[in-house]
This record gives C-alpha cells, structure tokens and sequence, in this order.
C-alpha cells in the first residue's frame, strides 16, 4: 500500500562524464538501458518494476520523504502521494478514506501518440489546471503488423503483447507521468470501433473476416483470447495505485465498424459478457475498481428514442446491478446522436442516469460527453454541469483534453478543450463546485 516505500534515489555525482536523463525522463526500470542519473533539479524516482523517472524537487501533490541514498550525498525529494486505491461507498468513489472527486478528461493518444515524455507531462499539466483528479485512457492498441505504437501483435491465430518501449512500456510512461501529477487512471482494454484494433480484429484473426461483431462477445474462443491479454495488462498493474479502474470496452455494441450484429444479439449477450470479464478481472485483481465502458442506453423495448430502445445491445439498469461492476457509465452526444433540444435531452439524459445510480446505490459517472458548435458549446456545457451538480450524479469527464505540444496540438475531432478554449475556464469552476459539493 505505502509504495514509496520502495522509493529508491540514485546517488547524482556532480563530475560525471555519464549521460544524465532530462527531468521528468525515464532513469530505470527492467529493461532499461539508458542513463541512470538525472539532471539538476531532480532525482530518479522508483515508480515501478518496469519504471523509474527523473522528478524535479517538489513535484506534484507531494509529501516529503526523507529518503535512503546510495553513497553520499544524503538529499530529500519530493515524491507524489499516491497511496491507496479508489473505492466507492454507495453512490461515490473514496480513497483512503476521504471522498474522492472524479472529474477530469479524456486523453485517448497519450501512450498512442507517439510523445515525449516531456509532452506527456505538459498534458497532464494541463489536465490538473483544468481541476481534473482524472483521466480516461487506452490500454489497448490491436495490430496485424508491427509500426509505431502497439500493444497487442496478430499474426494468424496467435497474438502476443508488447512488453517493450514500443508497447506496454508506453503505457508506464503515462501511468509515471499520471502519478507525478497525481492523477488517477481509468484505461479501457479494447475498443467497440475499428480505432486501434478494437474488438473486430480479435474476431477477424480468429474466426475469419466478416463474421458478426458480436461474436466478440460470444464465441468461447474470442473470449479466451481477450481473456490472455487481459490478463497480461491487469496483471502487469495490479499493485499500481495510480491507476483507478479497469474498463472492458470502449461503447460496446451488437454492431461493428466493419461487420454487423448477428440476429442473435441482445442486451443480455453483452450483459453476460460483461459479467464474465468483470469478474475474470477481479479474481486475478483485487485491488482495482471495474466499469463496462458503455454509453449507457436504456433498454425499454418499444421507446421511439434509440438511446432509450435496447436496440444497441445495452440495458443500462441490468449492467449497473452486476456485482462485479463497481460503477456505470454512459456518454452523451445529442447532436452526433442526431437528438434535438441539445440542452434539454442532455439534461434529461443525465437525470435518468442519477435516478439509476441511487437506486442501485452505486457510483455513476458521465465518462465522455461533447458538442462541436463551439459558438454554443460554454453554455450548453454549464447547463449540463448544473443538472451534474442538481442530481448528484458521482462526476464526469469531457471528450477531450487538448494540449499544444512540441510538434503541435494533440488531436482535435472538433471536441478538444485546449486551455486557450472559454470551456476550460468553465472546466475549472466545475470542477471546484463538484469538489466543494462532495
Ligand atoms: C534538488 O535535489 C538535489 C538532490 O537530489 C539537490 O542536489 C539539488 O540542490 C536540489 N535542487 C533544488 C533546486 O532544490
Ligand atoms: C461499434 O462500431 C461501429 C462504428 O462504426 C458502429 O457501427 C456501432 O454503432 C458501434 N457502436 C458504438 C460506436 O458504440
Ligand atoms: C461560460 O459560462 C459560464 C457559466 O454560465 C460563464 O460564467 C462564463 O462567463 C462563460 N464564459 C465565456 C467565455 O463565455
């Protein structure tokens, strides 16, 4: 629990010849080979097995710990305070005790972009300056060839993980950045559409192309390979505080991107399946909390409203009373969605999600949200904040941080909130009336 224990500062000799990593650069971890010491201003700072990092004195939310050194000199470094995991207790999340207020951003490409870790470090930045405790991110990237970023390899059949800087080590990168900033994790472990992979690509290497979607689901053999790489991800962090919760998916669906929903698909096929990999989860993890990643339609059969019909495969209130899943989730796109009254279908949508959290007694956060029409976007978004604030529901993250970095802004689908946008200023004052609301 105390990991800082583990806390480890390399001793910095003042005349070495020796390269010395940048701060907020990586100075250790198994398979590191690079430099060991940190540059002026910072010490290399044990994260985890796979990772130390070079933080600047007095970093992040910290507490000082006087540390053991290796040769002289003695030093004291900041470390940030990130013990205990995320609970919840009734209708809000905890940690250690206190409440814990989750809201924050979507950050999707932070391991998949490509970035420094320099970078990295500016976007979480940000994200704390908005008054965000939490960040969204994905834990998956599906390929059948080996380019850039990628955690999950298909050639056939047989698939392996990426353990190496190209792979998962990426995601170390953001989990180290993420806990300097003291930020908590939500990562989801695959994607209901083809970005990064996703779900088809399980199917498509294992029962051939063009089966229905939701086979993925289904099929024993789908399942026991989502299983295997579940199973190297969660495993590989399930002493890791920094990280909040697992999410099986990203929106699932019966339908694809790139194949449709077989006629046997219902909300109970994603009911039972959400079932079962929650609680594969929680038998090899006990530490962390689980969600199901979905948008959060209502399945009352014969609604002229689709998000309220069931016919995408999702029944909300079921998925909600699984005892393996610790919170809910649903999304909220009214103009994409093709509703009108933006405002008021948005603040009925969300009321309709608070009246399932407190019947069910569980947290339920509004995970992902957005319009585009920027000219009207700072008023509908405080409308939907007040209605968060009005109905308690637990919190909420936007779609999506935005950041300038080195080589440009981070990508913008047209919902980025860069901190030049009105929104962010809006982002903050939520962010304290939720934290002063508890
Ligand atoms: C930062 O810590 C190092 C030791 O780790 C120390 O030598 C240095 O003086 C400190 N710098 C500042 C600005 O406090
Ligand atoms: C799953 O993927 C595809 C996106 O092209 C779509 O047909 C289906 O509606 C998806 N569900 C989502 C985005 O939740
Ligand atoms: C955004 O909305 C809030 C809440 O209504 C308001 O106080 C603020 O002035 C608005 N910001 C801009 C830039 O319009």
């Amino acid at each position: 629990m105390i990991h800082f224990l583990a806390l480890l500062v390399l001793a910095i000799s003042l005349t070495s010849v020796l390269a010395q990593s940048p701060i907020w650069g990586q100075c250790g971890g198994a398979s590191w080979t690079g430099p060991t010491t940190c540059a002026t201003g910072s010490a290399c700072v044990f994260s985890s097995q796979y990772y130390s990092q070079c933080l600047p004195n007095g970093s992040a939310t910290t507490t000082t710990v006087s540390t053991t050194t290796v040769g002289t000199p003695t030093s004291t470094v900041s470390v940030p305070t990130q013990t205990g995991f995320v609970k919840t207790s009734g209708t809000r999340f905890t940690l250690n005790g206190a409440p814990y207020t989750l809201v924050g951003s979507n950050a999707y490409w932070l391991a998949l972009g490509g970035y420094s870790t320099t970078d990295i470090n500016k976007a979480f930045a940000d994200i704390v300056a908005s008054g965000g405790t939490t960040v969204r991110t994905w834990g998956f990237n599906e390929v059948t060839s080996a380019n850039g970023i990628y955690f999950h390899l298909w050639s056939g059949s047989s698939a392996t993980v990426n353990t190496g800087s190209n792979g998962l080590g990426a995601l170390d990168t953001v989990i180290a950045a993420a806990k300097a900033h003291g930020i908590r994790l939500i990562i989801s472990l695959t994607n209901n559409w083809s970005d990064y992979g996703g779900m088809d690509v399980y199917t498509a290497q294992l029962l051939g192309s063009g089966q229905p979607h939701d086979l993925f689901y289904s099929n024993p053999t789908v399942i026991a390979a989502f299983k295997t790489y579940v199973q190297a991800v969660v495993s590989r962090y399930a002493n890791e505080p920094t990280i909040m919760a697992w999410e099986l998916v990203n929106e699932p669906r019966c339908s694809g991107s790139n194949t449709v929903a077989s006629s046997s698909c219902t909300v109970s096929t994603i009911t039972n399946w959400a079932s079962t990999i929650s609680s594969f989860i929680k038998s090899i993890d006990s530490n962390h909390l689980v969600g199901l990643g979905d948008e959060g339609f209502f399945n009352e059969p014969g609604n002229s409203d689709y998000m309220y019909q069931g016919s995408a495969g999702i029944d909300f209130a079921a998925n909600l009373k699984i005892s393996t899943l610790d919170f809910g989730t649903f999304h909220m796109y009214p103009q994409s969605w093709s509703e009108s009254n933006t405002v008021p279908w948005g603040q009925q949508w969300i009321t309709d999600h608070a009246t399932s959290m407190k019947s069910t007694n569980k947290p339920v956060i509004m995970e992902e949200f957005g319009i585009t029409s920027s000219s009207t976007r700072n008023a509908t978004y405080a409308t939907w904040y007040q209605t968060i604030i009005s109905t308690g529901l637990t919190g909420d993250l936007i779609w999506q941080a935005g950041s300038q970095l080195t080589n440009g802004p981070t990508a913008n689908d047209g919902y980025a909130i860069f901190p030049t946008d009105p929104v962010y200023g809006l982002m903050q004052s939520h962010a304290a009336a939720l934290k002063a609301r508890g």
